[in-house]
């Protein structure tokens, strides 16, 4: 893994944003893979921000939302996307991806999600924030590598986390669609932005730990082509 040292939020999001416009301005075709949270909005306002770069041609892929949020509902995560990226850039709707969490057959829905980016030939750049956890997606601890887009029961950690984005922790949903740790390791290539103090002891166990299920992140050890774009808050005395 390549590890990128900047030094605040506003230098990641700075760097996160200059390689994925590289990216796109050399195949203005990609197909990327995004993650909502707070660690990439300040990336996705730079990527705004730029009218150099096109996304007339770009096709987008999320990672996860919530089931049972409407897409017009504030906290889902095509509120989001549309919020902080879609609405401010040139891609055409039907280039946009989400799973759809308030599909009656929610099963056929992992399923065809899944499909859909197999038809686009896979994810070209996957875009990740990190869990406290280690979870990346709604991939929580414990689960399988082996699993494409499924159905997830959030846990406590994750909730609690996410309820600052919502009026109380009760109203955070407590399952989502995601897409898995095997469809995410699909991607050809991985950046992953982690942010703050609180995500030092993540960061250290994806850095040093071992490879295991109970910290999902660690598998991006064995992936090829992965970077790493974390500030100091995060990086403390990781070495
Ligand atoms: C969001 C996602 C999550 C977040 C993670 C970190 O689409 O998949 O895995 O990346 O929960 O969230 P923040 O950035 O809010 O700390």
């Amino acid at each position: 893994m390549k590890i990128i040292r900047a030094k605040d939020y506003q230098e990641m999001s700075k760097i996160a944003a200059n390689i994925l416009q590289d990216k796109i301005n050399e195949h203005p075709a990609i197909t990327l893979g995004l993650a909502t949270g707070g660690t990439p909005e300040q990336t996705y306002a730079y990527l705004s921000e730029d009218t150099q770069t096109s996304f007339e041609h770009v096709t987008t892929f999320n990672l996860d939302e919530y089931i049972g949020l409407s897409p017009t509902n504030p906290n889902s995560y095509h509120y989001y996307m549309n919020k902080h990226l879609f609405s401010k850039v040139n891609i055409p709707t039907e280039q946009i991806f989400l799973p759809n969490g308030f599909a009656e057959d929610l099963l056929e829905e992992c399923r065809s999600y899944e499909q859909k980016i197999k038809q686009h030939n896979g994810i070209d750049l996957q875009l990740l924030g990190l869990g406290q956890n280690g979870h990346i997606g709604f991939n929580e601890p414990g689960t399988s590598f082996e699993r494409h887009t499924h159905i997830v029961s959030l846990e406590p950690s994750t909730i609690e986390a996410n309820a600052r984005f919502f009026d109380s922790i009760e109203e955070v949903p407590k399952q989502a669609i995601t897409m898995g740790i095997a469809s995410i390791m699909k991607s050809k290539e991985i950046l992953v932005l982690v942010s703050g103090k609180a995500k030092n002891a993540a960061l250290e166990q994806l850095m040093h730990g071992k490879i295991d299920e109970q910290f999902p992140a660690s598998i991006l050890n064995t992936h090829e082509n992965v970077t790493i774009i974390a500030d100091e808050e995060a990086l403390g005395n990781i070495t």
